[in-house]
């Protein structure tokens, strides 16, 4: 059985951050971190609530220069929830929290399962009194406006009251990343807030440069007959920036009390409402008690889990779990609704400023194939963005499409003009905006949501409206060489980020990066493809939509064959000239700074630069393996006019294995994907380096601000699809499974094309396929070379050897 819960023993200050991040709760329309309702937000504690696509944008003075920063707004928190003993017959306690040195014990727990954190904490004055406090609390997955919080406090060894102020607080900042404190961080602006009916406080401001109106309203009710506030009259205390109610509620030994905090949240972004605040209060009076509200959004999670099943056994199995739960937080079906993109670091944190990059690509696979319409919504959120991005490439000089490195609001390129180096304190020219691949992720994911969805509606309207215009920006950035006889893409960043310029180069940018030119070509083809296949009066349309000329699918074919892949000692070369560059003493730096993942940052300190070792953040030639299965792999380059066999794509792999920091948490995901099949024995090192990624904090303290999303994604579509090799085509499974030792067992439950609910399970050396009577067709299966057909209603065992 693998278990569906994720512990904490005891309280460590050290690891809070992290464990708030890591118990966070939301529902793809928003998310609230794990953060201690009682403490003061501080070093320990930082409290943050973030709505998807709520992004507000500051202008900073930073190092001489100024800096436009579109950020992810943290929003009003609706924890805060104190309190304190007043025992009859001494003076009232110390506000308790676990900083206090009462705290006796303290455990938290994550209910994956119901979509729960609960914490418990057990003070003791020096007199022997006790109070137990019991905190569970939900945002709603069902209602993804609704949150709420019912804190239970028992007494030992005392009678008399527990004093509780509880309340909404608008005066936040983003300040969740010390990296960013140079950056102006006060979004909100214009507070005002009220109370009513006893039990309700109010609390509305908005962006103070997206003009995006915010309400939150919160409700408190006790269970020992006062409504709200006190034995007495009701305290409600407001300032413009917060709003707080004191209850006191009256305690005997042994009895226990119980507070029930509810809370609504909305934003002048959300559909179907009159005003946020309106909204919101009326959501607040309108919510049923507790347990109802409990018993709502577990059904809500438990239609979601049977959607997304995953099931693995052993330990693996809960890291798996545990990223299920929140990817589907971040992105959940309530995120078809909205008008958001991917954030590389959930809804969990400010780290990357909760900007969308190209991690979408490994988010979306996992999506495809459970929550088809998720997928497509966020594709939307690019669509829309469609325009924004061939602006960008007018402005380069382009045709075509150039989606930015990093986008939010309104699509623009969001990536920083310049960073900080936190080891040498140097802001540094930031060149990562010219990792124009992105544009081919927007792509492939166009085409495989598409593949496995069957929805040719989107593929014949936006997606090939994307698709073309991505592809025209390659054809237009690529030159031909006469000396090499073939086209170049110069002076772009791969998806190494380490490397952006040549060593002593005045200009940035690399030539002919390898994974930029294969997924050029890749792109350029799929395009053609679509060129064939649109029904003529659509083609028509969209061709005169886009204003293409009639000879440009001609140069986009001509291209597709003659990209330069550049080569050397019989391996693809990252880009142009990696061959010449200083192979680095990999053992001299880890035994000097022991953890070296970012080798950037250490040889900048150092007054050197990355840029002169071969030497790589992440996974960049060998993302193609990511991205294509070898047979697709082998075709691309044969259209390209070179070979690559399996001994040259081993070599490859043996490569740049030893010559990768895995700066990114991407990184051990394509390894232990690509090893599975390339290096089978070294695999599983990175498996379980991709798995505790962010449960074990690798990248050594930025899960606090933030999950990897990407990471936490991919390693369910490592299984998914990377173990059992499994492309899903409308009309039927391609299989090709490589289980590794570790991970040789497990289920997984598929909606593609047609179906809903395929069961598929790999058991060592065998494949179970289990078809729901309710399907209509058949399920078809391609497995070594023969094809299967698996009737509505039945379940088929095949072979794997
Ligand atoms: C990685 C990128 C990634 C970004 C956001 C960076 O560290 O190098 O590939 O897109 O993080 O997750």
């Amino acid at each position: 059985m693998v278990a569906w819960t994720w512990s904490y023993e005891g309280y460590a200050p050290e690891a809070e951050r992290l464990r708030e991040a890591l118990c966070a709760l939301g529902n793809g329309y928003f998310v609230t971190r794990g953060a201690a309702t009682e403490a003061s937000p501080g070093p320990a504690h930082y409290p943050g609530t973030y709505v998807a696509g709520c992004y507000n944008r500051l202008v900073s003075t930073v190092a001489g220069r100024r800096i436009d920063n579109e950020e992810l707004v943290n929003l009003p928190n609706w924890l805060p929830l104190r309190y304190r003993m007043r025992p009859v017959d001494a003076a009232p306690g110390p506000w308790l929290s676990p900083d206090h040195p009462q705290l006796a014990e303290h455990r938290q727990t994550l209910d994956l399962r119901h979509g729960t954190l609960t914490r418990w904490s057990v003070y003791e004055d020096g007199e022997g009194r006790r109070l137990s406090v019991e905190q569970c609390r939900l945002v709603h997955m069902g209602d993804p406006h609704l949150a709420a919080l019912r804190t239970s406090f028992t007494a030992a060894g005392w009678a008399g009251e527990v004093e509780v102020v509880t309340g909404i607080d608008g005066d936040v900042r983003n300040a969740g990343v010390a990296r960013y404190r140079d950056l102006e961080n006060r979004h909100l602006t214009d507070w005002y807030t009220g109370s009513e009916l006893d039990d309700t406080l109010w609390l509305r401001c908005r962006t103070n440069d997206s003009d995006i109106r915010v309400a939150l309203a919160a409700r408190t009710r006790t269970d020992c007959g006062v409504t709200a506030p006190g034995a007495g009259a009701p305290r409600a205390d407001l300032t413009p920036q917060r709003a707080f109610h004191t209850l006191t509620l009256p305690v005997e030994p042994g009895s226990t009390v119980v507070v029930d905090k509810t809370v609504a949240l909305y934003t002048s972004r959300d559909q179907a409402i009159g005003n946020p605040l309106d909204a919101a209060v009326d959501a607040v009076r309108r919510a049923p008690d507790h347990p109802r509200l409990l018993a709502s959004h577990h059904r809500a999670w438990k239609h979601l889990w049977h959607q997304a099943k995953l099931d693995v056994p052993g330990e693996s199995g809960l890291f798996l779990r545990l990223h299920i739960f929140h990817v589907l937080q971040t992105l959940s079906p309530h995120t078809a609704e909205l008008d958001v993109g991917v954030p590389a670091r959930g809804l969990h944190g400010e780290a990357y400023r909760g900007h969308v990059f190209w991690d979408e690509l490994f988010v979306l696979p996992f999506l495809n194939l459970h929550f088809p319409e998720v997928s497509r919504a966020l594709l939307g959120y690019r669509y829309r963005r469609l325009p924004s991005a061939c602006r960008a490439a007018s402005e380069a000089g382009r045709a075509g499409a150039m989606y930015p490195w990093q986008s939010a609001g309104d699509g623009r390129e969001e990536t920083q003009q310049f960073h900080l180096n936190p080891r040498s304190g140097r802001w540094l020219p930031d060149h990562s905006r010219l990792q124009h691949h992105v544009g081919s992720a927007v792509a492939y994911n166009v085409w495989q949501y598409c593949q496995a969805s069957g929805d040719t509606t989107f593929l014949h309207t936006k997606g090939a409206e994307m698709l073309l215009q991505i592809a025209r920006f390659w054809a237009a950035g690529a030159t031909w060489d006469t000396d090499l006889g073939r086209y170049r893409i110069r002076g772009v960043v791969g998806p190494d980020e380490y490397h952006d310029a040549y060593p002593g180069a005045k200009e940035p940018g690399l030539d002919d990066n390898a994974y930029t030119n294969v997924t050029a070509a890749w792109v350029l083809m799929r395009a053609l493809d679509l060129c064939r296949i649109l029904p003529e009066a659509r083609r028509q349309q969209l061709f005169e939509r886009i204003q293409l000329a009639p000879d440009e699918p001609e140069r986009w074919g001509e291209i597709a064959h003659r990209l330069h892949v550049p080569y050397h000692q019989g391996i693809i070369s990252q880009f142009a000239g990696y061959a010449d560059l200083a192979e680095l003493d990999w053992e001299e730096y880890r035994t000097r700074y022991g953890d070296i993942r970012r080798l950037d940052r250490i040889l900048e300190a150092e007054g050197d630069t990355v840029n002169r070792y071969q030497a790589s953040k992440q996974a960049d030639v060998l993302m193609l393996g990511y991205l294509f299965p070898p047979a697709e792999l082998a075709a691309v380059f044969r259209q390209l006019g070179y070979a690559v066999d399996d001994d040259v794509w081993r070599a490859t792999v043996d490569y740049y294995l030893h010559r990768t920091s895995h700066g990114s948490t991407l990184s051990a995901l394509v390894h232990a994907w690509v090893l599975a099949r390339a290096r089978r024995a070294d695999a599983w090192e990175y498996c379980e380096e991709a798995l505790t990624g962010d449960a074990a904090d690798v990248q050594g303290g930025t899960t606090a601000e933030g999950i990897h999303l990407g990471a936490m994604a991919g390693t369910l579509d490592l299984v998914q699809r990377g173990l059992t090799g499994l492309e899903a085509h409308e009309h039927t499974l391609w299989l090709d499974p490589a289980p590794l030792p570790q991970l040789s067992k497990f289920r997984v439950r598929l909606r593609y094309g047609p179906h809903w609910d395929v069961d598929l399970r790999i058991r060592a050396r065998r494949v179970r396929i289990a078809v729901p009577e309710s399907d209509t067709t058949a399920v078809r299966v391609r497995l070594r070379g023969r094809s299967y057909s698996v009737a509505p209603g039945t379940t088929r065992w095949l072979d794997l050897t």
